[in-house]
Protein backbone atom coordinates (compact mmCIF):
# COMPACT_ATOMS: atom_id res chain seq x y z
CA UNK A 1 0.00 0.00 0.00
CA UNK A 2 1.07 3.15 -0.87
CA UNK A 3 2.12 5.74 1.98
CA UNK A 4 1.05 9.09 1.80
CA UNK A 5 1.77 11.98 4.26
CA UNK A 6 0.02 11.93 7.64
CA UNK A 7 -3.72 13.48 7.25
CA UNK A 8 -3.90 13.30 3.41
CA UNK A 9 -5.99 10.88 2.76
CA UNK A 10 -8.27 12.60 5.68
CA UNK A 11 -7.83 15.92 4.18
CA UNK A 12 -9.25 14.58 0.80
CA UNK A 13 -12.14 12.88 2.45
CA UNK A 14 -13.03 16.12 4.05
CA UNK A 15 -12.83 17.98 0.77
CA UNK A 16 -15.01 15.76 -1.05
CA UNK A 17 -18.63 13.97 -0.31
CA UNK A 18 -19.12 10.47 -0.57
CA UNK A 19 -22.10 11.86 -2.87
CA UNK A 20 -19.92 13.58 -4.69
CA UNK A 21 -18.12 10.45 -5.73
CA UNK A 22 -21.20 7.99 -5.78
CA UNK A 23 -23.50 10.57 -7.67
CA UNK A 24 -21.07 9.66 -11.14
CA UNK A 25 -22.99 6.43 -11.06
CA UNK A 26 -25.70 6.24 -8.72
CA UNK A 27 -28.88 8.27 -9.20
CA UNK A 28 -29.50 9.61 -5.49
CA UNK A 29 -32.15 11.53 -4.24
CA UNK A 30 -32.36 12.74 -0.60
CA UNK A 31 -34.19 11.33 2.30
CA UNK A 32 -33.73 12.83 5.58
CA UNK A 33 -30.06 13.35 6.17
CA UNK A 34 -28.98 10.30 3.95
CA UNK A 35 -29.27 10.47 -0.30
CA UNK A 36 -30.85 6.70 -1.88
CA UNK A 37 -30.76 5.10 -4.95
CA UNK A 38 -30.63 1.50 -6.93
CA UNK A 39 -27.94 -0.18 -5.31
CA UNK A 40 -25.04 -0.90 -8.20
CA UNK A 41 -23.97 -3.45 -6.37
CA UNK A 42 -27.21 -5.20 -7.08
CA UNK A 43 -30.65 -4.57 -9.76
CA UNK A 44 -32.95 -3.82 -7.80
CA UNK A 45 -36.47 -2.05 -8.21
CA UNK A 46 -36.18 -0.14 -4.87
CA UNK A 47 -33.76 1.59 -3.72
CA UNK A 48 -32.34 0.02 -0.46
CA UNK A 49 -28.31 1.79 -1.54
CA UNK A 50 -27.92 4.47 1.09
CA UNK A 51 -25.33 7.25 1.35
CA UNK A 52 -24.56 9.58 4.30
CA UNK A 53 -22.41 12.71 3.80
CA UNK A 54 -22.38 13.50 7.34
CA UNK A 55 -20.69 10.67 8.49
CA UNK A 56 -18.39 9.51 5.16
CA UNK A 57 -19.93 6.16 3.97
CA UNK A 58 -21.87 4.13 1.79
CA UNK A 59 -23.92 1.94 3.25
CA UNK A 60 -26.01 -0.94 0.84
CA UNK A 61 -28.81 -2.61 2.23
CA UNK A 62 -29.87 -5.59 -0.24
CA UNK A 63 -25.92 -6.68 -0.85
CA UNK A 64 -24.08 -5.54 2.77
CA UNK A 65 -21.43 -3.37 1.37
CA UNK A 66 -20.26 -0.58 3.06
CA UNK A 67 -17.65 1.85 2.90
CA UNK A 68 -16.26 5.32 2.10
CA UNK A 69 -15.43 7.29 -1.33
CA UNK A 70 -12.23 5.12 -1.82
CA UNK A 71 -13.84 1.66 -0.83
CA UNK A 72 -17.03 2.38 -3.63
CA UNK A 73 -14.45 3.27 -6.15
CA UNK A 74 -11.92 -0.13 -5.54
CA UNK A 75 -15.78 -2.20 -5.44
CA UNK A 76 -17.80 -0.77 -8.38
CA UNK A 77 -14.55 0.47 -10.77
CA UNK A 78 -12.01 -2.42 -9.72
CA UNK A 79 -9.55 0.33 -9.23
CA UNK A 80 -6.56 -0.59 -6.96
CA UNK A 81 -6.50 1.68 -3.51
CA UNK A 82 -3.61 4.11 -4.82
CA UNK A 83 -5.88 4.28 -7.94
CA UNK A 84 -8.83 5.18 -6.09
CA UNK A 85 -6.83 7.88 -3.82
CA UNK A 86 -5.91 9.24 -7.23
CA UNK A 87 -9.19 9.23 -8.80
CA UNK A 88 -10.75 10.91 -5.58
CA UNK A 89 -8.12 13.66 -5.84
CA UNK A 90 -8.19 14.49 -9.07
CA UNK A 91 -12.09 15.28 -8.83
CA UNK A 92 -10.75 17.43 -5.72
CA UNK A 93 -8.21 19.11 -7.75
CA UNK A 94 -5.49 18.24 -5.96
CA UNK A 95 -2.24 16.72 -6.19
CA UNK A 96 -1.11 12.89 -4.40
CA UNK A 97 2.40 13.79 -2.55
CA UNK A 98 4.57 10.90 -2.06
CA UNK A 99 5.20 10.50 1.54
CA UNK A 100 8.73 11.07 2.12
CA UNK A 101 11.16 9.12 4.54
CA UNK A 102 10.72 11.64 6.75
CA UNK A 103 6.91 11.96 6.54
CA UNK A 104 7.14 8.55 7.62
CA UNK A 105 9.26 9.00 10.39
CA UNK A 106 7.09 11.71 11.44
CA UNK A 107 3.86 9.84 11.09
CA UNK A 108 5.76 6.89 14.21
CA UNK A 109 6.25 9.78 16.10
CA UNK A 110 3.11 10.82 16.18
CA UNK A 111 1.91 8.05 17.54
CA UNK A 112 4.76 8.54 20.57
CA UNK A 113 3.60 12.42 21.01
CA UNK A 114 -0.06 10.80 21.56
CA UNK A 115 0.82 8.36 24.20
CA UNK A 116 2.75 11.38 25.83
CA UNK A 117 -0.16 13.51 25.49
CA UNK A 118 -2.45 11.03 26.99
CA UNK A 119 -0.31 10.46 29.92
CA UNK A 120 -0.04 13.70 30.71
CA UNK A 121 -3.78 14.31 30.24
CA UNK A 122 -4.22 11.21 33.02
CA UNK A 123 -1.51 13.18 35.21
CA UNK A 124 -3.10 16.37 35.16
CA UNK A 125 -6.83 14.82 36.34
CA UNK A 126 -5.13 12.93 39.10
CA UNK A 127 -3.27 16.29 40.42
CA UNK A 128 -6.84 17.98 40.55
CA UNK A 129 -8.04 15.22 42.98
CA UNK A 130 -4.67 15.49 45.33
CA UNK A 131 -3.98 17.86 48.38
CA UNK A 132 -1.75 20.12 45.40
CA UNK A 133 -4.87 20.84 43.23
CA UNK A 134 -7.26 21.82 46.05
CA UNK A 135 -7.03 25.33 45.13
CA UNK A 136 -7.81 24.19 41.39
CA UNK A 137 -10.97 22.22 42.57
CA UNK A 138 -12.16 24.89 44.73
CA UNK A 139 -11.93 27.41 41.66
CA UNK A 140 -14.13 25.14 39.52
CA UNK A 141 -16.37 24.43 42.14
CA UNK A 142 -16.28 28.24 42.62
CA UNK A 143 -17.53 28.39 38.59
CA UNK A 144 -20.04 26.42 39.00
CA UNK A 145 -19.06 23.38 37.72
CA UNK A 146 -20.51 19.57 38.35
CA UNK A 147 -17.70 16.94 39.04
CA UNK A 148 -19.41 15.13 36.38
CA UNK A 149 -18.36 18.28 34.28
CA UNK A 150 -15.17 18.10 35.25
CA UNK A 151 -14.59 14.31 34.43
CA UNK A 152 -15.80 14.39 31.31
CA UNK A 153 -14.40 17.00 29.92
CA UNK A 154 -11.41 15.85 31.64
CA UNK A 155 -10.24 19.11 33.52
CA UNK A 156 -6.96 18.85 35.89
CA UNK A 157 -4.50 20.72 36.89
CA UNK A 158 -0.83 21.36 36.66
CA UNK A 159 0.86 21.38 39.82
CA UNK A 160 3.67 24.34 40.52
CA UNK A 161 6.67 21.50 40.71
CA UNK A 162 6.93 22.06 36.89
CA UNK A 163 8.85 18.58 37.37
CA UNK A 164 6.60 16.67 38.62
CA UNK A 165 4.82 15.50 35.39
CA UNK A 166 7.94 14.91 33.85
CA UNK A 167 8.89 12.64 36.37
CA UNK A 168 5.74 10.88 35.90
CA UNK A 169 6.12 10.99 32.19
CA UNK A 170 9.43 9.10 32.57
CA UNK A 171 7.98 6.32 34.85
CA UNK A 172 5.58 5.38 32.08
CA UNK A 173 8.65 5.31 29.50
CA UNK A 174 7.71 8.28 27.64
CA UNK A 175 11.26 10.58 27.43
CA UNK A 176 11.86 14.14 27.71
CA UNK A 177 12.70 14.92 24.69
CA UNK A 178 9.27 13.63 23.54
CA UNK A 179 7.41 15.86 26.43
CA UNK A 180 9.21 18.63 24.64
CA UNK A 181 8.11 17.36 21.11
CA UNK A 182 5.01 17.12 22.60
CA UNK A 183 4.27 20.68 23.95
CA UNK A 184 4.39 19.28 27.39
CA UNK A 185 7.69 20.73 28.29
CA UNK A 186 10.43 23.41 27.46
CA UNK A 187 14.40 23.34 27.15
CA UNK A 188 15.84 25.94 28.96
CA UNK A 189 18.82 27.69 27.94
CA UNK A 190 20.86 25.72 30.32
CA UNK A 191 19.48 22.53 28.78
CA UNK A 192 17.35 21.28 31.73
CA UNK A 193 13.32 20.31 30.90
CA UNK A 194 10.32 21.52 32.48
CA UNK A 195 6.66 21.31 32.24
CA UNK A 196 5.06 23.65 30.31
CA UNK A 197 2.39 24.42 32.41
CA UNK A 198 2.96 25.86 36.01
CA UNK A 199 -0.25 26.05 38.92
CA UNK A 200 -2.95 26.47 36.47
CA UNK A 201 -6.38 24.53 35.62
CA UNK A 202 -5.47 22.48 32.67
CA UNK A 203 -8.52 22.03 29.78
CA UNK A 204 -7.77 18.53 27.90
CA UNK A 205 -8.19 18.98 24.18
CA UNK A 206 -8.74 16.20 21.92
CA UNK A 207 -8.91 15.46 18.55
CA UNK A 208 -12.34 14.37 16.87
CA UNK A 209 -12.23 10.69 18.53
CA UNK A 210 -11.74 12.10 21.80
CA UNK A 211 -7.87 11.49 21.92
CA UNK A 212 -6.01 14.26 24.12
CA UNK A 213 -3.77 16.09 21.25
CA UNK A 214 -2.92 19.56 23.45
CA UNK A 215 -3.88 21.22 26.46
CA UNK A 216 -5.46 24.82 27.58
CA UNK A 217 -4.32 26.31 30.62
CA UNK A 218 -5.80 28.88 32.62
CA UNK A 219 -4.45 30.46 35.54
CA UNK A 220 -6.31 30.56 39.05
CA UNK A 221 -5.65 34.12 39.86
CA UNK A 222 -4.99 37.24 37.87
CA UNK A 223 -1.61 35.69 36.55
CA UNK A 224 -1.30 36.52 32.76
CA UNK A 225 -1.51 35.18 30.20
CA UNK A 226 -5.21 34.07 31.59
CA UNK A 227 -4.62 31.51 29.28
CA UNK A 228 -1.45 29.39 27.57
CA UNK A 229 -2.21 26.43 25.24
CA UNK A 230 0.12 23.89 24.22
CA UNK A 231 2.40 25.30 21.31
CA UNK A 232 1.06 23.92 18.17
CA UNK A 233 3.64 20.80 17.34
CA UNK A 234 3.02 18.04 14.95
CA UNK A 235 -0.03 16.24 16.54
CA UNK A 236 -1.34 20.05 17.78
CA UNK A 237 -2.55 22.43 14.81
CA UNK A 238 -4.91 25.26 17.08
CA UNK A 239 -6.32 25.94 13.02
CA UNK A 240 -7.64 23.02 12.84
CA UNK A 241 -8.99 21.92 16.16
CA UNK A 242 -12.18 22.78 17.83
CA UNK A 243 -12.29 22.43 21.84
CA UNK A 244 -15.12 19.80 22.58
CA UNK A 245 -16.01 18.66 18.82
CA UNK A 246 -15.61 15.04 20.31
CA UNK A 247 -18.35 15.09 23.18
CA UNK A 248 -20.02 17.87 20.65
CA UNK A 249 -20.56 15.55 17.09
CA UNK A 250 -22.97 13.30 18.05
CA UNK A 251 -25.64 15.67 19.93
CA UNK A 252 -25.16 18.45 17.29
CA UNK A 253 -25.55 15.64 14.35
CA UNK A 254 -28.70 14.43 16.61
CA UNK A 255 -30.02 17.86 16.24
CA UNK A 256 -28.63 19.46 13.75
CA UNK A 257 -27.41 22.52 15.64
CA UNK A 258 -23.96 23.09 16.69
CA UNK A 259 -23.15 26.12 18.47
CA UNK A 260 -19.27 27.86 18.04
CA UNK A 261 -18.37 29.79 21.20
CA UNK A 262 -15.16 31.76 22.07
CA UNK A 263 -14.53 30.11 25.07
CA UNK A 264 -13.28 27.14 26.59
CA UNK A 265 -15.54 27.66 29.36
CA UNK A 266 -18.39 28.42 27.63
CA UNK A 267 -18.41 25.32 26.15
CA UNK A 268 -18.33 23.27 29.40
CA UNK A 269 -21.04 25.67 30.69
CA UNK A 270 -23.12 25.70 27.51
CA UNK A 271 -22.97 21.91 28.04
CA UNK A 272 -23.62 21.62 31.80
CA UNK A 273 -26.75 23.86 30.81
CA UNK A 274 -28.10 21.49 28.12
CA UNK A 275 -26.07 22.46 24.96
CA UNK A 276 -23.87 19.48 24.35
CA UNK A 277 -23.95 20.16 21.35
CA UNK A 278 -21.45 23.43 21.35
CA UNK A 279 -17.68 23.69 20.36
CA UNK A 280 -14.88 26.67 20.78
CA UNK A 281 -11.94 27.59 18.54
CA UNK A 282 -8.88 27.56 20.76
CA UNK A 283 -7.89 31.51 21.34
CA UNK A 284 -7.32 32.22 17.40
CA UNK A 285 -9.76 33.38 14.83
CA UNK A 286 -12.41 30.63 13.29
CA UNK A 287 -10.27 29.26 10.25
CA UNK A 288 -11.37 27.67 6.91
CA UNK A 289 -10.26 24.46 8.14
CA UNK A 290 -12.54 24.92 11.41
CA UNK A 291 -15.58 26.09 9.25
CA UNK A 292 -15.53 23.07 6.77
CA UNK A 293 -14.96 21.05 9.51
CA UNK A 294 -18.51 22.11 11.45
CA UNK A 295 -19.56 21.67 7.61
CA UNK A 296 -19.32 17.81 7.58
CA UNK A 297 -21.59 17.77 10.58
CA UNK A 298 -24.17 20.66 10.06
CA UNK A 299 -25.38 22.39 7.73
CA UNK A 300 -25.52 25.88 9.61
CA UNK A 301 -23.50 26.15 12.70
CA UNK A 302 -24.02 29.09 14.53
CA UNK A 303 -21.39 31.72 16.01
CA UNK A 304 -22.47 32.73 19.39
CA UNK A 305 -19.99 35.00 19.87
CA UNK A 306 -19.43 37.50 23.00
CA UNK A 307 -21.24 40.72 22.97
CA UNK A 308 -18.65 42.77 22.93
CA UNK A 309 -16.96 44.63 20.04
CA UNK A 310 -14.65 41.85 19.59
CA UNK A 311 -17.03 39.44 19.23
CA UNK A 312 -18.77 41.49 16.65
CA UNK A 313 -15.74 42.37 14.68
CA UNK A 314 -14.78 37.87 15.40
CA UNK A 315 -18.14 37.40 13.55
CA UNK A 316 -17.84 39.67 10.54
CA UNK A 317 -14.45 38.24 9.81
CA UNK A 318 -15.75 34.92 10.30
CA UNK A 319 -18.62 36.13 7.82
CA UNK A 320 -16.11 37.07 5.60
CA UNK A 321 -14.13 34.17 5.31
CA UNK A 322 -16.98 31.68 5.00
CA UNK A 323 -18.01 33.49 1.76
CA UNK A 324 -15.38 32.34 -0.54
CA UNK A 325 -15.69 28.64 0.93
CA UNK A 326 -19.49 28.13 0.57
CA UNK A 327 -21.09 24.95 -0.57
CA UNK A 328 -24.12 24.19 -1.68
CA UNK A 329 -26.47 24.05 1.24
CA UNK A 330 -23.47 25.41 3.54
CA UNK A 331 -23.58 28.66 5.58
CA UNK A 332 -23.35 30.09 8.88
CA UNK A 333 -25.57 31.86 11.56
CA UNK A 334 -24.64 34.42 13.62
CA UNK A 335 -26.03 34.65 17.52
CA UNK A 336 -24.72 38.46 18.94
CA UNK A 337 -25.58 38.57 22.78
CA UNK A 338 -25.69 40.99 25.28
CA UNK A 339 -22.94 43.85 25.64
CA UNK A 340 -20.10 42.78 27.72
CA UNK A 341 -21.16 39.23 28.42
CA UNK A 342 -20.10 35.64 27.48
CA UNK A 343 -22.43 32.93 27.20
CA UNK A 344 -20.90 31.27 30.46
CA UNK A 345 -22.11 34.53 31.92
CA UNK A 346 -25.82 34.80 30.05
CA UNK A 347 -26.27 31.26 31.08
CA UNK A 348 -25.35 31.78 34.63
CA UNK A 349 -26.94 34.80 34.85
CA UNK A 350 -30.10 34.69 33.27
CA UNK A 351 -30.56 30.89 32.82
CA UNK A 352 -30.62 28.99 29.37
CA UNK A 353 -33.79 29.96 27.53
CA UNK A 354 -32.18 33.21 27.13
CA UNK A 355 -29.70 32.00 25.44
CA UNK A 356 -32.09 29.95 23.20
CA UNK A 357 -33.57 33.26 22.01
CA UNK A 358 -30.46 34.89 21.21
CA UNK A 359 -29.64 31.46 19.11
CA UNK A 360 -33.33 31.48 17.72
CA UNK A 361 -32.44 35.56 16.90
CA UNK A 362 -29.47 34.54 14.94
CA UNK A 363 -29.21 36.89 11.61
CA UNK A 364 -27.56 34.89 8.39
CA UNK A 365 -24.34 34.66 6.68
CA UNK A 366 -25.77 37.29 4.25
CA UNK A 367 -27.50 39.43 6.22
CA UNK A 368 -23.87 40.21 8.39
CA UNK A 369 -22.01 40.61 5.31
CA UNK A 370 -24.07 42.79 3.99
CA UNK A 371 -24.64 45.16 6.86
CA UNK A 372 -21.19 44.61 7.24
CA UNK A 373 -20.36 46.21 4.05
CA UNK A 374 -23.16 49.03 4.29
CA UNK A 375 -22.28 49.91 8.25
CA UNK A 376 -21.51 53.42 8.81
CA UNK A 377 -21.96 54.18 5.52
CA UNK A 378 -24.85 56.44 3.96
CA UNK A 379 -26.53 54.29 1.03
CA UNK A 380 -28.70 57.27 -0.07
CA UNK A 381 -25.72 58.96 -2.02
CA UNK A 382 -24.67 56.85 -5.23
CA UNK A 383 -21.58 56.95 -4.83
CA UNK A 384 -21.24 54.71 -1.45
CA UNK A 385 -24.08 52.86 -3.24
CA UNK A 386 -21.49 52.02 -6.26
CA UNK A 387 -18.58 51.32 -3.58
CA UNK A 388 -20.64 48.83 -2.17
CA UNK A 389 -21.56 47.10 -5.20
CA UNK A 390 -18.40 46.70 -6.12
CA UNK A 391 -17.34 44.86 -2.69
CA UNK A 392 -20.18 43.29 -2.82
CA UNK A 393 -19.59 42.21 -6.14
CA UNK A 394 -16.03 41.61 -5.66
CA UNK A 395 -16.90 39.06 -2.69
CA UNK A 396 -19.46 37.29 -4.83
CA UNK A 397 -16.73 37.06 -7.27
CA UNK A 398 -14.41 35.28 -4.94
CA UNK A 399 -16.83 32.37 -3.99
CA UNK A 400 -15.40 29.06 -5.47
CA UNK A 401 -18.51 26.93 -5.98
CA UNK A 402 -20.13 28.07 -9.10
CA UNK A 403 -23.68 27.51 -8.37
CA UNK A 404 -23.22 29.27 -4.94
CA UNK A 405 -21.68 32.04 -6.45
CA UNK A 406 -24.87 32.51 -8.73
CA UNK A 407 -26.95 32.68 -6.09
CA UNK A 408 -25.01 34.90 -3.21
CA UNK A 409 -24.40 37.45 -6.72
CA UNK A 410 -28.51 37.49 -7.00
CA UNK A 411 -29.02 37.83 -3.18
CA UNK A 412 -26.25 41.06 -2.76
CA UNK A 413 -28.07 42.78 -5.77
CA UNK A 414 -31.30 42.29 -3.94
CA UNK A 415 -30.37 43.77 -0.79
CA UNK A 416 -28.98 46.50 -2.59
CA UNK A 417 -31.96 47.21 -4.67
CA UNK A 418 -34.09 47.51 -1.21
CA UNK A 419 -31.79 50.44 -0.48
CA UNK A 420 -34.16 53.12 -2.42
CA UNK A 421 -37.95 52.20 -2.35
CA UNK A 422 -41.28 53.31 -3.61
CA UNK A 423 -44.04 53.64 -0.95
CA UNK A 424 -46.87 52.60 -3.06
CA UNK A 425 -49.76 54.68 -3.77
CA UNK A 426 -52.32 52.44 -1.63
CA UNK A 427 -50.35 53.00 1.37
CA UNK A 428 -50.81 56.55 1.50
CA UNK A 429 -53.65 56.75 3.58
CA UNK A 430 -51.45 55.87 5.97
CA UNK A 431 -49.49 59.65 5.56
CA UNK A 432 -53.00 61.13 7.23
CA UNK A 433 -52.05 60.80 10.38
CA UNK A 434 -48.31 62.00 10.73
CA UNK A 435 -47.65 64.62 11.77
CA UNK A 436 -48.19 67.86 9.77
CA UNK A 437 -50.32 65.35 8.07
CA UNK A 438 -51.21 66.44 4.60
CA UNK A 439 -52.12 64.22 1.79
CA UNK A 440 -49.06 62.78 0.31
CA UNK A 441 -48.70 61.20 -2.76
CA UNK A 442 -47.48 58.07 -3.89
CA UNK A 443 -43.45 59.10 -4.30
CA UNK A 444 -40.02 57.45 -3.87
CA UNK A 445 -37.96 57.87 -0.92
CA UNK A 446 -34.28 57.93 0.17
CA UNK A 447 -34.75 54.70 2.65
CA UNK A 448 -33.79 55.34 5.90
CA UNK A 449 -29.99 54.55 5.91
CA UNK A 450 -30.17 50.27 6.52
CA UNK A 451 -32.03 48.51 3.55
CA UNK A 452 -35.07 46.84 5.22
CA UNK A 453 -34.38 43.43 3.58
CA UNK A 454 -31.33 43.05 5.66
CA UNK A 455 -33.21 43.89 9.05
CA UNK A 456 -34.44 41.75 10.66
CA UNK A 457 -38.47 41.71 13.23
CA UNK A 458 -36.25 42.76 16.11
CA UNK A 459 -33.45 44.92 14.77
CA UNK A 460 -37.04 46.75 13.17
CA UNK A 461 -38.63 46.95 16.63
CA UNK A 462 -35.65 48.17 18.10
CA UNK A 463 -35.46 50.72 15.47
CA UNK A 464 -38.75 52.38 15.87
CA UNK A 465 -38.24 52.19 19.72
CA UNK A 466 -34.84 53.98 19.67
CA UNK A 467 -36.70 56.80 17.03
CA UNK A 468 -39.49 57.37 19.95
CA UNK A 469 -36.21 57.47 22.97
CA UNK A 470 -34.58 59.62 20.74
CA UNK A 471 -36.99 62.31 19.40
CA UNK A 472 -39.99 62.13 21.23
CA UNK A 473 -41.73 65.27 20.39
CA UNK A 474 -41.67 63.61 17.08
CA UNK A 475 -42.56 60.39 18.05
CA UNK A 476 -46.10 61.87 20.10
CA UNK A 477 -47.63 61.76 16.83
CA UNK A 478 -47.50 58.32 16.20
CA UNK A 479 -48.61 57.24 19.72
CA UNK A 480 -52.03 55.90 18.39
CA UNK A 481 -50.30 53.39 15.72
CA UNK A 482 -47.31 52.78 17.92
CA UNK A 483 -50.42 51.48 20.80
CA UNK A 484 -51.90 49.25 17.68
CA UNK A 485 -48.88 47.20 17.45
CA UNK A 486 -47.84 44.24 19.21
CA UNK A 487 -43.91 43.58 19.09
CA UNK A 488 -42.05 39.67 19.06
CA UNK A 489 -39.90 40.36 21.40
CA UNK A 490 -41.48 40.44 24.94
CA UNK A 491 -38.81 43.30 26.13
CA UNK A 492 -39.36 45.58 23.28
CA UNK A 493 -42.97 45.27 23.85
CA UNK A 494 -42.97 46.35 27.52
CA UNK A 495 -40.62 49.43 26.20
CA UNK A 496 -43.08 50.00 23.65
CA UNK A 497 -46.31 50.38 25.88
CA UNK A 498 -44.27 52.35 28.32
CA UNK A 499 -43.79 54.70 25.63
CA UNK A 500 -47.26 54.50 24.53
CA UNK A 501 -48.77 55.52 28.11
CA UNK A 502 -45.71 58.44 28.39
CA UNK A 503 -47.05 59.69 24.97
CA UNK A 504 -49.97 60.39 25.96
CA UNK A 505 -49.39 61.75 29.16
CA UNK A 506 -50.20 65.87 28.94
CA UNK A 507 -46.62 67.27 28.97
CA UNK A 508 -44.01 67.11 26.12
CA UNK A 509 -40.91 65.09 27.46
CA UNK A 510 -37.29 65.31 26.25
CA UNK A 511 -34.97 62.40 25.57
CA UNK A 512 -33.25 62.84 28.83
CA UNK A 513 -36.28 62.79 30.76
CA UNK A 514 -38.03 59.81 29.05
CA UNK A 515 -34.90 57.99 29.56
CA UNK A 516 -34.92 58.34 33.24
CA UNK A 517 -38.67 57.77 33.40
CA UNK A 518 -38.37 54.34 31.58
CA UNK A 519 -35.25 53.06 33.60
CA UNK A 520 -37.37 53.85 37.00
CA UNK A 521 -40.22 51.98 35.26
CA UNK A 522 -37.53 49.14 35.64
CA UNK A 523 -37.13 49.05 31.64
CA UNK A 524 -33.12 49.32 32.19
CA UNK A 525 -32.93 45.83 30.49
CA UNK A 526 -35.30 47.00 27.42
CA UNK A 527 -33.39 50.44 27.33
CA UNK A 528 -29.86 48.56 27.25
CA UNK A 529 -31.09 45.92 24.40
CA UNK A 530 -32.47 48.45 22.12
CA UNK A 531 -29.33 50.50 22.61
CA UNK A 532 -27.59 47.34 21.53
CA UNK A 533 -28.98 46.40 19.08
CA UNK A 534 -29.31 49.36 17.53
CA UNK A 535 -25.41 50.13 18.10
CA UNK A 536 -24.67 47.05 16.34
CA UNK A 537 -26.03 48.39 12.86
CA UNK A 538 -24.97 51.82 13.13
CA UNK A 539 -26.42 51.79 9.41
CA UNK A 540 -30.17 52.13 11.02
CA UNK A 541 -28.88 54.68 13.21
CA UNK A 542 -31.57 58.01 12.91
CA UNK A 543 -29.08 60.05 11.37
CA UNK A 544 -29.10 64.14 11.33
CA UNK A 545 -29.71 64.19 7.56
CA UNK A 546 -32.97 62.08 7.89
CA UNK A 547 -36.25 63.99 8.76
CA UNK A 548 -37.37 61.93 12.26
CA UNK A 549 -41.13 62.28 11.10
CA UNK A 550 -40.58 60.56 7.85
CA UNK A 551 -38.01 58.09 9.70
CA UNK A 552 -40.14 56.97 12.18
CA UNK A 553 -43.42 56.98 9.41
CA UNK A 554 -41.17 54.41 7.60
CA UNK A 555 -40.19 52.11 10.69
CA UNK A 556 -43.58 52.13 11.69
CA UNK A 557 -45.08 51.14 8.77
CA UNK A 558 -42.01 48.84 7.60
CA UNK A 559 -44.09 46.70 11.04
CA UNK A 560 -47.44 47.20 9.90
CA UNK A 561 -46.69 45.99 6.72
CA UNK A 562 -44.89 42.58 8.18
CA UNK A 563 -47.70 42.42 10.28
CA UNK A 564 -50.51 42.88 7.48
CA UNK A 565 -48.26 40.64 5.73
CA UNK A 566 -48.01 38.15 8.29
CA UNK A 567 -52.06 37.75 8.45
CA UNK A 568 -52.67 37.66 4.93
CA UNK A 569 -50.46 34.93 4.63
CA UNK A 570 -52.14 33.45 7.54
CA UNK A 571 -55.89 33.86 6.40
CA UNK A 572 -54.72 32.80 2.73
CA UNK A 573 -53.49 29.32 4.16
CA UNK A 574 -56.66 28.56 6.34
CA UNK A 575 -58.63 29.61 2.97
CA UNK A 576 -56.14 27.61 0.81
CA UNK A 577 -57.51 24.06 2.00
CA UNK A 578 -61.40 25.33 1.54
CA UNK A 579 -61.06 27.54 -0.77
CA UNK A 580 -58.33 28.06 -3.57
CA UNK A 581 -60.16 31.05 -5.34
CA UNK A 582 -60.79 33.49 -2.48
CA UNK A 583 -57.00 32.27 -1.19
CA UNK A 584 -55.55 33.48 -4.91
CA UNK A 585 -57.62 36.79 -4.79
CA UNK A 586 -55.96 37.37 -1.09
CA UNK A 587 -52.81 36.60 -2.53
CA UNK A 588 -53.12 38.97 -5.69
CA UNK A 589 -54.63 41.53 -3.08
CA UNK A 590 -51.03 41.58 -1.04
CA UNK A 591 -49.44 41.68 -4.64
CA UNK A 592 -50.69 45.06 -5.57
CA UNK A 593 -50.62 46.03 -2.32
CA UNK A 594 -46.91 45.15 -1.77
CA UNK A 595 -45.69 44.96 -5.49
CA UNK A 596 -43.15 46.85 -4.73
CA UNK A 597 -41.85 46.00 -1.87
CA UNK A 598 -39.63 43.43 -0.99
CA UNK A 599 -40.53 40.17 -0.08
CA UNK A 600 -38.85 39.59 3.78
P1 LIG B 1 -11.87 34.96 27.17
O1 LIG B 1 -10.96 35.99 27.71
O2 LIG B 1 -13.20 35.37 26.62
O3 LIG B 1 -12.00 33.92 28.32
O4 LIG B 1 -11.08 34.15 26.06
P2 LIG B 1 -13.19 32.99 28.79
O5 LIG B 1 -13.26 31.82 27.89
O6 LIG B 1 -14.42 33.79 29.00
O7 LIG B 1 -12.57 32.50 30.16
P3 LIG B 1 -12.98 32.81 31.63
O8 LIG B 1 -14.46 32.74 31.67
O9 LIG B 1 -12.41 34.15 31.98
O10 LIG B 1 -12.29 31.71 32.35
C1 LIG B 1 -11.70 33.29 25.17
C2 LIG B 1 -10.72 32.26 24.71
O11 LIG B 1 -9.57 32.87 24.16
C3 LIG B 1 -8.41 32.13 24.46
C4 LIG B 1 -8.89 30.93 25.23
O12 LIG B 1 -9.11 29.88 24.30
C5 LIG B 1 -10.20 31.39 25.84
O13 LIG B 1 -11.07 30.34 26.16
N1 LIG B 1 -7.45 32.93 25.26
C6 LIG B 1 -7.88 33.92 26.08
C7 LIG B 1 -6.12 32.65 25.16
O14 LIG B 1 -5.71 31.75 24.41
N2 LIG B 1 -5.22 33.37 25.92
C8 LIG B 1 -5.63 34.34 26.78
O15 LIG B 1 -4.79 34.94 27.47
C9 LIG B 1 -6.99 34.63 26.83
MN1 LIG C 1 -15.91 33.73 30.45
Amino acid sequence: MATYPPGFLEDLKSRISVSDIVGRKVKLVRRGRELVGLSPFNSEKTPSFTVNDFKGFFHCFSSGEHGDIFSFLIKTEGLSFPEAVEAVAEIAGVDVPKASIEEIKQAERSKGLLEAVAAAAHFFETQLNMPVGKQAAEYLRRRGLKEETIRRFRLGYAPVDRLALLAALRREGISDEVAVEAGLARRGDDGSVYGYFKDRVIFTISDGQGKPIGFGARSLGQEQPKYLNSPDNPLFHKGETLYGLDLAREPAHKSGEMIVVEGYMDVIALAEAGFANTVAPLGTAITEGQIKRLWRIVAAPTLCLDGDAAGQKAARRTALRAVPILEPGRTLKFALLDQGRDPDDLIRQEGPAVLREALNKSASLIDTVFEDACAEIDVTLPENRAAIDKKLHDLARSVSDETVRHYVRDAFRERLSGAFRVVPVLEQNRFRKAPGGQQKTARILPRPKAPIAAVGQGLREARVLYGCCTRPDVAEGFAERLALLDFHDLEMNRLRAHLVAAFSGKTTIDEVGLRASLKEAGLDRALRQMDLAIRRRPSALLGDAVDAAQWLELSISEIEQSDADRSLRARAQVIDSEDDVAAEAISSEKAARYHSFDEK
